[in-house]
């Protein structure tokens, strides 16, 4: 059983979600921790209602960014996690974090990568015109939203839709594309072959 540590910065609806399709059984996995550089976090108090230990690094705290990730290297070192779950956590990751744990771990980003990376995905989507908008679910690297592809899953973008009502619809497939990339982790079903993720089949699961 894979060892999960999840980072949130905010609300904490997928990890929510992942922690629901944990407690019926779809995910072989346990969630260790729940790390977070927000003290006012509402995802600490859903990781508390799920008895998970929440670690809080607040990083309004820390005078450098190179303090408050020294601080988070460690706790990340410690936590013995064999994936780690970015779930709106809004930092960019740094690049020792980044490469300390190459391949395990990963993040969701709300738009069809590679188009509108960075902050306000949906927003970019709305300003720009498209007509399809969606949710990628990635291996994290040292760019910015820039690893490897997992799972996207996408939305149509509806005449009168706001930068609100699109978010919210690709919130519902974020809530299913993230349980469903972290059970296949969880698997070991994810080969990774250079830019590209092969999902094995099931019966390569030993
Ligand atoms: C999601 O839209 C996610 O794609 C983005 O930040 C938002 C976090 O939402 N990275 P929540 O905290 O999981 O509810």
């Amino acid at each position: 059983m894979k060892r999960i540590a999840v980072l949130a910065s905010g609300r904490g609806s997928n990890f929510q979600a992942i922690l629901d399709a944990l407690s019926v059984g779809k995910i072989n996995g346990e969630i260790v921790a729940l790390l977070t550089d927000n003290r006012d976090a509402y995802a600490i108090q859903r990781a508390d209602t799920a008895g998970i230990p929440a670690i809080v690094l607040n990083y309004k705290d820390y005078d450098s960014k190179e303090a408050y990730e020294r601080d988070l290297l460690t706790a990340m070192q410690d936590v013995e996690a064999d994936l780690f779950v970015c779930a709106g956590y809004m930092r960019i990751i740094g690049s020792e974090i980044a490469r300390e744990f190459a391949g395990k771990m990963i993040n969701i980003h709300p738009a069809l990568l590679p188009a509108f990376s960075g902050l306000h995905g949906q927003r970019q989507a709305i300003q720009y015109g498209v007509k399809i908008a969606g949710c990628t679910v990635h291996f994290v690297d040292e760019g910015l939203d820039s690893g490897p592809i997992i799972l996207q899953k996408a939305v149509e973008v509806l005449d009168d839709d706001d930068e609100d009502s699109l978010s919210g619809r690709i919130l519902e497939q974020e809530h299913l594309a993230y349980p469903e990339a972290v059970a296949l982790f969880c698997a070991d079903r994810l080969q990774v072959c250079g830019r590209r993720v092969r999902i094995l089949p099931e019966a390569n699961n030993q």
